[in-house]
């Protein structure tokens, strides 16, 4: 190991995670064009002005692993795209090596696992091909490991990120003991006894490959403690409860933390306020935010953003507005709902049918109660992050109903931007619903009339509760700023 630890990088900081700060697409003439990508980890690591910081992350397409091919020691040239100061290195993963890890195994499987997406009497089925993914994988997590440890500086701090990535911990740690490493999930984690749907290697493999970290790392303390429970179950593990730490009960065979302690850390990404509020109200929101007035007249709003994602449960949200019209007629042509949903992993089968639900059900809402005068119902299915703050400010109720989810950010950034105050109606399933829940309307999302009732309460609630709940739904919701978010997990480490 020493031998190997004397090779080493420049950088005393690093991010790992799939989905890399930027993106590619090849415009007509051939060119590349680049776009920069949002979310709390791209807002957090801004925090990080440091030249020599190194974000690694995957070619995601055709578009980028041509810039990957041709950036100059495999580091992107960004100069000019407000992603910070950090240097890009995007992995050039073989098309078929990273379909099987990403959709195989990430998107399919431990995300299925997380968010209770099964219907088990016909899924999921462990076979041949499963295995063949669970190969690619494990080649997919060698590769970044492999790309972290060259890239690394001495005792270097290293923050990877998610379900894509949870065999790199132990295998960086394996070559580069010098390392301060943490991992992050942005999911929740699933229950013992759902998680054991998974094959015994595999479940093992996810957890001490995180367990290979010095700190493991999740949105909150449910999520952090059901991973406890998986590595107290499936490993025999020691728990420490009030201190939240991990330990292996003894030293194993093939190099996996031998009798190490993880310490799990609980940080709840928050909203940021001043990105959200400057970018909110720029010139292309203003003109989004008209358009919608002027479809929707004096009428109420029922406002939701979502990927067209399985857990985000749009269908039952979609069937709770049909309750909510079918029982209150009262709404009639005073409400109008508007359902963006973003296409997402459309490589997987499930995703397309659940798209065309969406679309089924948007349909026979329409054709149910549409008149000359009035669309109940306007869904958009392509993404446009300016027109999502427009539907932001001028919601009058926010509907966020997933299955579960590790935070969800719609329901924290919503608060933020709204103009006059809304309703927020959230599943007490979300991560956001631990901090948020003392002023939501908490539905179980898997009751549609229930949802159905808080719809109505939300869309009755008056005009000084609205907005006395959003002013304290913001404060909670941007308790922890991205940058802030950041700074504790490398602190910490
Ligand atoms: C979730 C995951 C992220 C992922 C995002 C979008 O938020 O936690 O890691 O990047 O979904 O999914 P995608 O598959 O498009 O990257």
């Amino acid at each position: 190991t020493t031998e190997r630890s004397s090779v080493t990088g420049t950088a005393p900081v690093l991010v790992a995670s799939n989905r890399g700060p930027v993106s590619f697409s090849t415009s007509d003439d051939g060119t590349l064009t680049l776009r920069r990508g949002g979310g709390g980890l791209v807002s957090g690591l801004s925090a990080i002005d440091d030249p020599h910081a190194v974000w690694v992350c995957a070619a995601l397409g055709d578009a980028d692993r041509r810039a990957a091919r041709e950036a100059p020691d495999g580091r992107l040239d960004l100069a000019g795209h407000e992603v910070g100061s950090q240097a890009v290195r995007m992995l050039d993963i073989d098309p078929q090596t990273f379909a099987r890890a990403y959709n195989g195994v990430a998107n399919s499987t431990l995300w299925f696992v997380h968010h209770l997406l099964y219907a088990t009497p016909t899924a999921p089925s462990f076979d041949a091909g499963f295995r063949t993914e669970w190969a690619a994988y494990q080649a997919y997590n060698t590769a970044f490991a492999e790309a972290l440890a060259a890239e690394a500086a001495p005792n270097a701090a290293v923050l990877v990120q998610d379900y894509h990535l949870s065999l790199v911990p132990a295998l960086l740690r394996e070559t580069r003991p010098d390392l301060r490493i943490g991992h992050f999930s942005h999911t929740p984690w699933a229950p013992p006894e759902y998680y054991r749907l998974l094959p015994d290697d595999v479940a093992r493999a996810v957890l001490t490959g995180i367990l290979g970290a010095d700190r493991a790392g999740f949105l909150t303390e449910r999520w952090a403690r059901a991973f406890a429970a998986c590595c107290e179950d499936l490993l025999g593990a020691t728990v420490d409860h009030k201190e939240l730490t991990v330990t292996l009960p003894q030293p194993s065979a093939g190099g996996t933390p031998i009798g190490r302690t993880t310490r799990l850390g609980v940080h709840a990404l928050g909203a940021d306020a001043d990105f959200l509020r400057e970018r909110a109200h720029r010139p292309d929101v203003d003109e989004r935010l008209a358009a919608l007035r002027t479809a929707v007249g004096d009428r109420r709003t029922i406002v939701r953003v979502d990927r067209t994602e399985l857990s985000k449960n749009i269908v039952r949200g979609l069937q709770a507005y049909r309750h909510l019209l079918r029982t209150r007629p009262e709404w009639h042509d005073r409400v109008v709902h508007i359902a963006f949903a973003y296409p997402s992993r459309t490589d997987l089968a499930e995703y397309r049918d659940y798209t065309a639900a969406v679309r089924r059900l948007a349909d026979e809402i329409d054709e149910e109660f549409a008149t000359p005068t009035w669309q109940p119902l306007i869904l958009h299915v392509n993404d446009d992050f300016p027109r999502s703050l427009a539907a932001y400010r001028l919601a009058d109720v926010a509907l966020v109903n997933p299955i579960r989810d590790g935070m969800n950010l719609v329901a924290k950034e919503v608060p933020v931007v709204s103009d006059r105050g809304c309703a927020l109606v959230l599943s007490r399933e979300a991560g956001a619903h631990s901090e948020l829940g003392d002023d939501a309307l908490t539905v179980n999302p898997y009751d549609v009339i229930a949802t159905a009732e808080a719809l109505h309460t939300g869309l009755s609630m008056s005009p000084e509760e609205r907005a006395e709940r959003t002013k304290r739904l913001a404060a909670a919701a941007t308790a922890l700023p991205p940058q802030q978010w950041f700074l504790d997990q490398l602190n910490e480490l």
